[in-house]
């Protein structure tokens, strides 16, 4: 009998009716305390209510993610196996299917699918040239702290975290600077459990798509620096459906968790005034802080889904095919059987992920992070929390695990001279990619030559 047929339920099944609620008012604080709470009370592995109705597992120790992630026989990343879609479980519109939903593209697909189109987004982001992306980051991260320099006061998410990163994504999905509030608002309100955002998730994923459908268009005709264009010219010739929904994707994965991770290498500082003075002194990196923030507040705290193939037995729970498995990597990281590790300096985090989905973008994201975080210091090393620490509004959000805001004081210094640094015309001239120097039409032309593989991989010495 299938419980989620009847409305009946049993103590196994993630629609038993003592389930954590992990939506609304639980998220409106740092939640790493409802991980710790269900630990204690279910083990490894805890029945959680994702959204009214919605039920699943949270996996929570570190051996149990592995073995889950690991084993793609027993558990798949397409949603299509989801025993809630098509029920009545789920509203007519569900708020959380724009996020957790199929896809055509990577991270919803399996094996030689996913493959195949993990080969192409993860190429054409080795092609982001670093160094150049440090320049940008820069250039960006003067103008933002020449916004707030003579304030004394910012929010370290709104007035930097946020504007740098999205104005870096824009770049890199060649869009025109002025997108950018637009894209960060229309992915905010995926990934967002607030009221609001989940009224709108299923209408902004649709404007999402229709704008990422005509830029793919658009770089059809004209390339670009940037990522739609290389997807374009890649041999393992992605449709224009699947190139839109895999821009999707990298929007859905990349921004927030950076933003996140920015906020979260910062808040070391704040926590601890000696890590301030081990920086200063040297005896601490910013690279070495935002790996520690790696291990005790994971960007992405929770991977959006894993579903059973078939029904089976996992961690001493009787799990039903096509339940909704969700690896906890901030409860994974924080298992006490790791502790050591974690002291030791080790990686051996699941921050990223691990396995054939693991995070390809992590040498990108730590330039981002630690340049962001470097030249804001740079500017101004005495910056102090605004708000006690437990007072920090909390991103209503399963996905995204930091604070919304990020209130800090510092003594008020004077914006640097002005220059044309602002302009986003000199952002535009500091392409972070080449450009693909034959038309993407040509991949229409049947039977591509093997050689273009040799031609794409020679760019990556770019
Ligand atoms: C430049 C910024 C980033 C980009 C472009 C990016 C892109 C991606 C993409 C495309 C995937 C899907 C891979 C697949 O399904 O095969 C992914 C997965 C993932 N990323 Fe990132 N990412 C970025 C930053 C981050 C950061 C800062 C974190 C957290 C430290 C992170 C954590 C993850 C995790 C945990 C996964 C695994 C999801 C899963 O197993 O389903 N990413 N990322």
């Amino acid at each position: 009998m299938n419980p989620h047929h009847h409305g009946r339920s049993t103590p196994e099944c993630p629609a038993f009716s003592d389930r954590t609620p992990l939506y609304g008012a639980a998220l409106a604080r740092d939640p790493s305390h409802l991980y710790e709470e269900s630990r204690r009370r279910y083990g490894a592995v805890a029945p959680v209510e994702i959204a009214p109705g919605i039920g699943a597992w949270l996996v929570l120790g570190h051996q149990e993610v592995l073995e889950l992630i690991w084993d793609e026989r027993a558990f798949s990343s397409d949603a299509r196996h989801w025993n809630a879609l098509g029920r009545a479980v789920l509203p007519a519109e569900p708020p959380l299917l724009p996020l957790l939903g199929p896809r055509p593209a990577l991270l919803r697909l399996d094996g030689q699918e996913h493959r195949r189109q993990r080969q192409a987004v993860t190429q054409a982001l080795n092609l982001i040239d670093t160094r150049r992306l440090r320049t940008l980051v820069r250039l960006r991260a003067d103008a933002l702290v020449d916004g707030w320099a003579a304030r004394g006061a910012a929010d370290l998410i709104g007035d930097y975290a946020r504007p740098l990163t999205w104005g870096v994504f824009t770049q890199l999905v060649g869009l025109p600077e002025e997108a950018g509030g637009q894209l960060a608002t229309l992915v905010g309100d995926l990934v967002d459990g607030s009221d609001e955002a989940t009224r709108e998730a299923t209408r902004s994923e649709a404007e999402l798509l229709s704008l990422l459908r005509q830029l793919t268009t658009g770089k059809r005709a004209t390339p670009g620096p940037d990522l739609p264009s290389w997807l374009l010219a890649h041999p393992a010739r992605l449709s224009d459906d699947e190139i839109t929904h895999n821009l999707l994707a990298v929007l859905l994965t990349g921004p927030e968790s950076t933003i996140s991770w920015i906020g979260n290498t910062v808040r070391q500082l704040l926590r601890d005034a000696g890590l301030g003075a081990a920086l200063a002194a040297g005896r601490v990196t910013v690279g070495e802080l935002a790996d520690r923030a790696l291990w005790s507040d994971a960007p992405v705290p929770n991977i959006a889904g894993r579903w059973a193939r078939a029904d089976t037995a996992f961690a001493g729970r009787s799990v039903r095919a096509g339940d909704l498995l969700i690896p906890c990597l901030a409860a994974a990281n924080t298992d006490p059987a790791l502790q050591s590790a974690a002291a030791s300096g080790s990686r051996a985090h699941l921050a990223w992920g691990t396995g054939a989905h693991g995070c390809p973008a992590k040498d990108v994201a730590r330039t981002l992070v630690e340049t962001a975080v470097d030249a804001m210091l740079r500017r101004q090393p005495e910056v102090h929390l605004g708000v006690p620490e437990n007072a920090l509004p909390w991103r209503p959000s399963l996905w995204c695990g930091a604070p919304a805001r990020l209130p800090v004081v510092f003594p008020a210094f004077p914006p640097a001279a002005p220059t044309a640094s602002a302009a986003p015309a000199t952002y535009a001239a500091v392409t972070v990619m080449p450009v693909p120097d034959r038309s993407p039409g040509d991949r229409a032309v049947a039977g591509m030559p093997p050689q273009r593989w040799g031609w794409w991989n020679s760019m990556a010495g770019w």
